[in-house]
């Protein structure tokens, strides 16, 4: 994640918002190949969402496909997710992520990621592998995966470590996930991290509120799945490298997906909430489901999409 530039969403009407880049100039070659449409988004014409994606610039490719809020504040948030590997070329990055961000400009864009990738060029490995993220001043200068830099505060004897790999689910069989929560604490005002799909919640660690310049008065929230990939070469399956509309068992996922107030309550993610917005970039190859509202999984989106998108 060393090349990434913060999209901005631009919404002109209550119907169509675009993804613009915070860079002009690295999207004037393809600026169609930009355009994020939105089923539902409410967000004031005129508005400026930051959204912590990646866009293109002279070598890379990244690709984007999920659900955002665009009207914080929200406090934090919880989901299933579940976890998929796939083979992957030198270079390349798949994953997907629970995603906090605040900030009206590139300089002030906080955010802290949780989620899991596939990333060989780091891991030397194709394994999935947990991993968290965290900037303040848009992916510029401060921040970084895992714990290469000061800043996450790993929970001592956690059940979970940034970097640890962990094993993929199976297409069309066993189903393996992972539930997390990331929420500001009330008490510490700093951003907490859990796990909750074993028997009790295991606190993973902390982000300490000094890290951050914008998050203490809440944040938005997205649910992003990512590739990255080198322009001009085929890209990585995204998920289990299905399409979303094949479901259950054989396409990636987030479920029972929550949000958090700022006394750490969690409420379900509501599919007809104004100000959520379907993000993609390129939906012929990675494209993201409506979110529905399940009896057994609460609030659900699929995503995904095969290798092979050459952009
Ligand atoms: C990468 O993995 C290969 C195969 O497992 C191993 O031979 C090699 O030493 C590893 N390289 C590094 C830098 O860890
Ligand atoms: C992407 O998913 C949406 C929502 O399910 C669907 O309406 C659309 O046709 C899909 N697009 C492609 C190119 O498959």
């Amino acid at each position: 994640m060393g090349y990434v530039v913060i999209g901005i969403l631009l919404c002109f009407s209550s119907a169509s918002c675009y993804l613009a880049s915070a860079r002009p100039m690295l999207v004037s070659g393809s600026p169609s190949n930009k355009i994020m449409a939105t089923q539902r988004s409410r967000a004031p014409a005129g508005s400026r969402v930051f959204l912590p994606i990646a866009q293109e610039n002279n070598n890379d490719v990244n690709q984007v496909a999920g659900w955002a809020t665009t009207l914080h504040p929200y406090f934090g948030s919880r989901s299933k997710m579940s976890i998929w590997g796939s083979s992957h070329e030198h270079s390349q990055e798949s994953g997907a992520s629970i995603t906090i961000y605040s900030g009206s400009a590139q300089e002030s864009f906080n955010c802290i990621q949780a989620g899991l990738h596939v990333f060989p060029d780091w891991y030397n490995s194709s394994d999935v592998h947990f991993f968290v993220y965290w900037t303040r001043d848009g992916f510029q200068s401060t921040g970084c995966t895992n714990l290469r830099c000061p800043g996450f505060v790993p929970a001592k004897g956690a059940a979970l470590v940034p970097g640890q790999p962990i094993a993929p689910s199976v297409y069309g069989g066993k189903d393996r996930y992972i539930t997390i929560s990331l929420y500001m604490d009330p008490s510490t005002g700093d951003w907490v991290l859990y796990r909750e799909d074993l028997a009790t919640p295991s606190f993973l660690g902390h982000f300490p509120k000094e890290l951050f310049t914008n998050l203490n008065d809440g944040a938005d929230v997205g649910w992003f799945a990512f590739v990255d990939y080198r322009k001009n070469e085929p890209g990585p399956p995204m998920g289990s490298g299905h399409f979303p509309k094949e479901g259950e068992r054989k396409a990636a996922y987030f479920k029972k997906i929550q949000l958090f107030d700022s006394r750490a309550n969690a409420y379900d993610l509501q599919p007809g909430q104004s100000d959520l917005t379907r993000v993609f970039t390129q939906q012929e190859c990675y494209n993201v489901s409506e979110v529905i509202q399940t009896k057994h999984d609460g609030t659900v989106f699929y995503y995904g999409g095969p290798s092979g998108c050459v952009m």
